[in-house]
Formats: structure tokens, C-alpha cells, sequence
């Protein structure tokens, strides 16, 4: 279970994580609190299979286009993976370290993702990736959005693993004013519909218990 933030301080013990409702952020926008748990198996079993994809796909710090290092480590599962080099953002099939494919998608994770989009009513979801994010204490993911897929019309199902971290929900302009929320271990957000070019970030990470991280899985459909 994710430590007790302040935010859950204050609101007391009027819900335990699997029982926080629902929230609608904005219209295709869900946040799912506890939703690893409630819509499947938990997300103890995820830190495993991470360990097994890491294994295989090592965690590296990609260059953005401009130049600069990502403080957030990636590496990706499933048909098609999320690269970023000095050429540009985009869907790889090969891992671009090993030139062998990602390793697989479990079924498990695509029944989640599948429930997790359905409950923000985006029916039939079937992601062909899955970027993994990991962060250490001061990891951040300034704002942006994520248009690299195919067909935009399929949502993005976002799974939190490990430390709670401050997620930001800005609008459709990069300028927009933003929503400020914690995204807890075991949590799914869903962007999808008139949501799915909404700008988003992570604030910097805040160090937990020693050795603690953040993992964050996003499940997309790249190919049309
Ligand atoms: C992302 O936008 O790819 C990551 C979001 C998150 O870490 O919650
Ligand atoms: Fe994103």
C-alpha cells in the first residue's frame, strides 16, 4: 500500500484507495483510484514482471530531439515501443539497444487496460504498446502531450506502481491553467476523447522511503 500523503491526511480516513470513487477530471479524463485492484489483479505482480522486461530491455535515460537527457528511465513492452533521439519521437518495433523486439504484453495487462478504458467509455481497447517510466527521487516529465500514435481516437490507460508523485492535467494549449492531483500505486488514469491531446506532467518526484521508486505504465494503441 502507498504511503499516506498529506492530501490523504486531510482527508481523513473516509476511504481506503480501493474505495475512493472515481473522478472525472474533465470530460475523457478518469482517474481510477486503486483500480489495479479493483478492475484486476492488483499490481504487486507488475514490480516482478518489470524486473523480467528490465531484464531484457534495459531502463535508459532517452535523448530528447533537442539534445537533452530525460531524467525519467524508459524502456517499453509489447509489438511497437516508444523511442526519443536526436531524430525525433516515435514507435519502434526493436529496441534500438539490442535490435531484438520488446519483450510481451501479458494478458493480464491488456484485460486492465481493456476495463480501465471501457470504464471511461472508450469500449475495446486493445494497446499494441506499453512505455515504462521509472522514477527516482527529483524525476520529472515537463508538460506535454502525446501524439505519436497512429489513431488518436483510442484512449491512453496510464497505470501508477510505487511512490505517489504529483500528476499535472493541463488543457488543450500548452499555457492553459492546470490541474494538480497525486497518482498513488496501484491507480489508472485514462485519457481519451475530447481529453486525449490534453497536456500533462509529473512534478519532480519526492524521495520516500530509501530505495523507493515510481514506475508508471502507459498503455497505447501506436498502430491505426
Ligand atoms: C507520461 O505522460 O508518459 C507519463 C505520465 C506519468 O508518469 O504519470
Ligand atoms: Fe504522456
Amino acid at each position: 500500500m502507498a504511503r499516506l500523503t498529506a492530501l490523504d491526511n486531510a482527508m481523513g480516513d473516509l476511504f481506503s484507495r480501493e474505495e475512493a470513487p472515481d473522478r472525472w477530471l474533465a470530460p475523457g479524463a478518469l482517474h481510477l483510484p486503486g483500480g489495479a485492484t479493483r478492475l484486476g489483479p492488483g499490481s504487486r505482480w507488475l514490480h516482478a514482471w518489470i524486473d523480467a522486461v528490465s531484464a531484457r530491455a534495459p531502463f535508459r535515460h532517452m535523448q530528447t530531439p533537442g539534445g537533452q537527457t530525460m531524467s525519467v528511465a524508459m524502456t517499453n513492452a509489447g509489438p511497437l515501443g516508444w523511442v526519443s533521439d536526436r531524430q525525433g519521437y516515435r514507435y519502434s518495433p526493436l529496441d534500438p539497444l539490442s535490435h531484438v523486439p520488446w519483450p510481451p504484453l501479458p494478458p493480464e495487462l491488456l484485460e486492465l487496460a481493456r476495463r480501465g478504458a471501457e470504464a471511461a467509455g472508450f469500449a475495446g481497447f486493445v494497446p499494441d504498446a506499453c512505455l515504462i517510466n521509472r522514477y527516482e527521487p527529483g524525476a520529472r516529465m515537463s508538460l506535454h502531450q502525446d501524439r505519436d500514435e497512429a489513431d488518436l481516437n483510442h484512449p491512453i490507460v496510464s497505470l501508477s506502481l510505487g511512490l505517489g508523485a504529483e500528476f499535472l492535467l493541463g488543457g488543450l494549449g500548452r499555457r492553459d491553467p492546470v490541474q494538480r492531483l497525486i497518482l498513488h500505486g496501484g491507480d489508472l488514469l485514462v485519457l481519451g476523447g475530447e481529453a486525449r491531446l490534453r497536456f500533462h506532467g509529473v512534478a519532480p518526484l519526492k524521495a520516500g522511503a530509501e530505495g523507493e521508486v515510481r514506475f508508471n505504465l502507459t498503455l497505447r494503441r501506436a498502430a491505426p
